[in-house]
């Protein structure tokens, strides 16, 4: 079917045309959405009432094999019945809103540094696609940041200062550098993985930033030097000219590329108002959808 992109940021994030994803199975609509993935880096759809079985099935239609060793996986049995589904939410197993000091509380509060999903894993999310369920009657945003935009944007001599230096990645380091501590058992589960700094997309060989809450150090390099660069470089990629805030409608499906962008979750009253999404990440293998 004939879709359209409406570009809703200079560099980055389009809209897409009416369409029902969960219904959606045929090779040439899935390819259109993944050029617009590796055009647009986050695509937002609109009105997609999918139930979590459908929202499962049509990640694996269009991108393979699911990712299931999270952080919060790590922590305890979802209330959802599968790691591959994230809980995004403020609530626990009977419905009810999280405690202020509740661990799964204090352990989902480090979404709201910028991050990639995935990235302390090998291999790491490629694609991850949230669902809204129920949206608090506040603002509760989800900012994006371009790291193609970016890495173009950096001067030459950076740039070739970033050629061939790789970062490990681990969810114990974002986490606790907001004071949050996993247990030795946890921690097990979570020994993190080392990527590319700079990531190039085989489709297009356009190149991007891979950086992240989750990225500790930067391997070869003295730990604070390291730390310094990357706090320097996320500094950069997060001025405003490279960030998209998505303010949530019910029934939106937002997937973004995990390699090409960054996220964040915005503060609201979560002590006072329930938000549910769930979110789906695929992992960057070779695909093995339709
Ligand atoms: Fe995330």
């Amino acid at each position: 079917m004939a879709l359209t992109f409406r570009k809703l940021h200079p560099t980055f994030v389009a809209e897409v045309s009416a369409v029902e994803l969960r219904r959606v199975g045929d090779r040439d609509t899935l390819d259109r959405i993944r050029a617009g993935m590796d055009e647009y880096a986050v695509l937002v759809f609109r009105e997609q009432m999918f139930t979590d079985e459908e929202q499962l099935a049509f990640a694996q239609r269009f991108d393979g094999v699911l990712h299931t060793k999270t952080g919060a996986a790590a922590l305890g049995k979802s209330r959802l019945g599968t790691e591959a589904l994230a809980d995004i939410s403020n609530v626990d197993e009977n419905g009810d809103l999280l405690k202020s000091d509740d661990r799964r509380r204090m352990y989902a509060l480090g979404n709201r540094l910028w991050h990639t999903d995935a990235s302390f894993q090998d291999p790491p999310g490629r694609y991850s696609m949230l669902s809204a369920r129920v949206l608090p009657p506040v603002s509760a945003d989800t900012e994006f940041a371009d790291m193609r935009a970016a890495y173009d944007a950096l001067d030459a001599e950076l740039k070739s200062k970033l050629e061939g230096l790789r970062v490990h990645h681990s969810i114990a380091y974002s986490r606790q550098v907001l004071g949050f501590e996993f247990s030795p058992e946890e921690q097990e589960k979570l020994k993190g993985a080392v990527h590319p700094l700079v990531r190039t997309n085989p489709r297009t060989q356009r190149r991007a930033l891979y950086l992240a809450s989750h990225a500790s150090r930067i391997i070869d390099w003295p730990v604070p030097e390291g730390r310094l660069f990357l706090r320097d470089l996320i500094e950069h990629a997060t001025q405003p000219q490279f960030v998209y805030r998505h303010v949530w409608r019910d029934g939106d499906l937002v997937i973004w590329d995990n390699r090409a962008t960054m996220h964040r979750a915005r503060p609201f009253d979560d002590g006072k108002y329930r938000r549910e999404l769930r979110r789906v990440t695929t992992l960057d293998i070779e695909s093995q959808a339709i």
